[in-house]
């Protein structure tokens, strides 16, 4: 699940009340402790580790506060070309070496029971919160960057994408066993946009992962582009629940995994509800390569025996090939 080690469990909240949010992400011990926890309490076949996109325009050297109720923060926003001598490249193992610990730790404390996925934003989606600074609907202010000063928006697309190709490579060395790229706003773009803004630099991240680690690409509400996307060669596509898991096959081909799609908001269902559905899923997506998701992240006021209920009716159900 999306947002898997998130704030629907218990445990969870608890440690929420102890340590900042960064302080969760920046020690190791926490982030791994809480990257098991739903390994251990709900049963999923992969850990996902427990960190944040916007760590990266941090290593870049920009403040990121994350608020509570509000989001994430970012009080100074790249407007103009000269607010990009603020940011670097960074060595990313001095910077985000806090990552690479928690996943090593993480793998250690997994003991091989499951699968580790790391994961960073897409550069698209980065530069949505690097411009606006805060979390929005519509990324108004990160459109009119790009649309009224697109040299300096390709200028920092491509600072971003050289950061985050040395993260995932880190990523990979320090145990990661799948990559997931996140464009959780490249549904916001057309489908020439996407290419131009998006595309082109997930592009450059699958190319330059290649021989490290698989990648799963997931940009919500792009599926316009899933026929470009699987053409990037990723090993995996993510795919929210607008598209029918057919056609979303149709589009992608047959060779790539498709990962998704329960709507998160259906896991508030009665459980009964949810066991009906997931299977109906699972069937739609027939007997190709797929991992069994959510289409998004998890909801905070998701009970806790309702996803286990998505997880269980998941790994008791096969797939039966009509006839
Ligand atoms: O999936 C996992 O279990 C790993 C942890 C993870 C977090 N963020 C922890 C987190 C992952 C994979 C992310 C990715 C992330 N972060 C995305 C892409 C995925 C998506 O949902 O589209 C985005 C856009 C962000 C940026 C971000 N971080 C926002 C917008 C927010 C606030 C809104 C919210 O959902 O709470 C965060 C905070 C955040 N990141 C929380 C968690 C568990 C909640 C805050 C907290 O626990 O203090």
């Amino acid at each position: 699940m999306m947002r898997q080690a998130g704030r629907y469990l218990p445990d969870y909240m608890k440690l929420k009340e102890k340590y900042s949010f960064f302080e969760r992400c920046q020690t190791p011990e926490l982030a791994a402790e809480i990257t098991i926890q739903p390994v251990e309490q709900i049963g999923v076949d992969a850990a996902i580790i427990f960190s944040d996109i916007l760590v990266v325009p941090q290593a870049m050297g920009m403040e990121v506060q994350m608020i509570e109720f509000k989001g994430p923060w970012l009080p100074d926003p790249i407007r103009h070309a000269s607010d990009l001598k603020k940011l670097m490249v960074p060595d990313v193992q001095e910077r985000l070496g806090y990552v690479f610990d928690a996943l090593r730790l993480t793998k250690k404390m997994l003991d091989g029971q499951v699968p580790l996925i790391g994961f960073a934003g897409a550069p698209w989606t980065l530069l949505c919160y690097m411009v606006q600074g805060r979390g929005s609907k519509t990324f108004d202010e990160a459109k009119a960057f790009c649309y009224t000063q697109p040299e300096t928006a390709h200028r920092l697309l491509q600072l971003v994408t050289d950061t985050t190709i040395a993260y995932l490579k880190g990523q990979a060395a320090a145990g990661a066993d799948v990559v997931q790229l996140f464009d959780s706003w490249g549904g916001l773009l057309g489908p020439d946009d996407f290419e131009h803004l998006s595309l082109r630099y997930i592009r450059q991240i699958v190319a330059a992962l290649k021989d490290s680690v698989p990648v799963i690409v997931f940009a919500k509400g792009a599926w316009q582009s899933l026929e470009a996307m699987a053409a990037t060669s990723a090993q995996g596509l993510g795919i929210d629940w607008c598209i029918r898991p057919e056609m979303a096959r149709q589009l992608a081909g047959p060779r790539v995994v498709l990962q998704g799609n329960f709507d998160p908001a259906k896991l508030l269902s009665p459980i009964p509800v949810i066991e009906r559905e997931v299977r109906a899923m699972l069937d739609a997506f027939g007997g190709g390569p797929y991992i069994a998701n959510l289409g998004h992240g998890i909801l905070p006021e998701v009970p806790v025996d309702h996803a286990r209920a998505f997880v269980a009716t998941v790994k008791n159900h096969s797939y039966e090939p009509a006839r």
